[in-house]
């Protein structure tokens, strides 16, 4: 009887198995049988529906609500200095939005750091110059600019014009091709570090330098959280996939935290991930020409995973990890996976697409 019943769960089981897979398979041809698949089937994509869609309830609640938004109004600061950079700017550009922007950046002004302070009301002042005044909405925005202003005028650095700027005023570039491809090469993942905290000054030097990649809109939508606390980051290593052979070498460990509250729209759910890698890219290039090594650490989506980094690191869920990045002073002895590349030939395809 007892035989009988376990068959029965087993076969039971095969079926589930084997229904999984045919729908698995049939998913990949029907959007309304993929949907079904991950309604019914597999939860991967439940915590990502979840914070993109909180991600943008909590964007839009801000505006709704008139409270700070960082996101939004670099953005708009962003959307008005391009508009600022055509030949011969209009007079009345950014109506859909100018009144808006100028009302958040009210309360939004105390969170922002210096230089976008500065940023932004040099931006709003180029454009308020020229944005023809006879338009309703432009004298409204312009008001509640003014007031602005007013409120701050002892703070404001005159001494400094975040204003768009002709490509030769830029400092002479004097980096030779073969000692910027020197620094990418000597890069490799090191996993085997000394055992050394890492100076703040150089962590920030390179965070500075991976600021200073291209984001879209200027946002920026991510911060780095540095752990250099035996104890946190004993925790914090078991949270990741990829580490297993070498966590206990970690004594410095960045992680790369995306914010999906800067987004009002599904299509921008990805921006983290390349902002973000824009960023550790750099910032890691960074670390290494200050003699520090790295290795990026996947962050897998994954539930039970996600849901011991939020509860350990208390991070709202409408943030995610993006990566974490162990850091430091590479172990003179330790070996470093030869890991070749592919040549440029292999990956450039000119004027047309060939599916290899
Ligand atoms: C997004 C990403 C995730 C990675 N995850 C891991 C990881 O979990 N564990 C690990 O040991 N290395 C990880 N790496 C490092 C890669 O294995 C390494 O970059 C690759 O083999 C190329 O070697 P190189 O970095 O020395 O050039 C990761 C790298 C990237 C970019």
């Amino acid at each position: 009887m007892m035989l009988k019943r376990k068959l029965k769960k087993i076969k039971n089981r095969i079926k589930i198995y084997c229904s999984k897979k045919i729908l698995k398979r049939l998913g990949s041809n029907s959007i309304y049988l993929a949907k079904l698949y991950y309604f019914f089937l597999d939860s991967s994509f439940n915590r990502e529906m979840l914070s993109v869609l909180l991600g943008k309830k909590i964007h839009d609640l801000r505006n709704d609500n008139l409270e700070s938004n960082q996101a939004f109004i670099r953005r708009s600061i962003h959307r008005i200095e391009k508009g600022l950079i055509v030949p011969n700017p209009k007079k009345d550009y950014a109506l859909g939005y100018i009144y808006e922007t100028c009302k958040l950046l009210n309360v939004t002004y105390i969170d922002l750091d210096e230089k976008s302070k500065n940023w932004a009301l040099d931006v709003l002042d180029a454009y308020f110059k020229r944005a023809d005044n006879t338009l309703d909405i432009i004298r409204k925005s312009k008001k509640e600019f003014d007031n602005l202003k007013e409120q701050i005028s002892l703070g404001i650095d005159t001494n400094t014009k975040s204003i768009p700027f002709a490509h030769k005023e830029l400092k002479g570039n004097n980096i030779k091709f073969s000692d910027f491809l020197k620094l990418t090469e000597r890069r490799h993942s090191v996993r085997y570090f000394e055992d050394k905290l890492v100076d703040k000054k150089l962590i920030e030097n390179a965070v500075s330098a991976g600021l200073q990649s291209p984001s879209a809109c200027n946002r920026q939508p991510f911060e780095v959280l540095i752990l250099q606390n035996k104890d946190i980051i004993s925790k914090a290593v078991e949270l990741p996939m990829g580490v297993k052979t070498f966590k206990d070498e970690i004594k410095n460990l960045a992680i790369v935290i995306g914010d999906l509250s800067s987004y009002s729209e599904e299509r921008d759910r990805h921006i983290i991930y390349i902002d973000g890698g824009l960023f550790v890219m750099s910032f890691i290039l960074g670390l290494e020409s200050q003699g520090l090594s790295s290795c990026i650490i996947n962050w897998p989506d994954i539930e039970n995973r996600e849901k011991s980094f939020y509860e350990q690191f208390k991070i709202p869920k409408y943030k995610r990890g993006i990566c974490f990045v162990a850091f430091g002073y590479a172990k003179n002895n330790g070996l470093i996976p030869f890991s070749e590349k592919k040549e440029a030939s292999d990956i450039i395809v000119y004027n047309e697409y060939s599916n290899r």
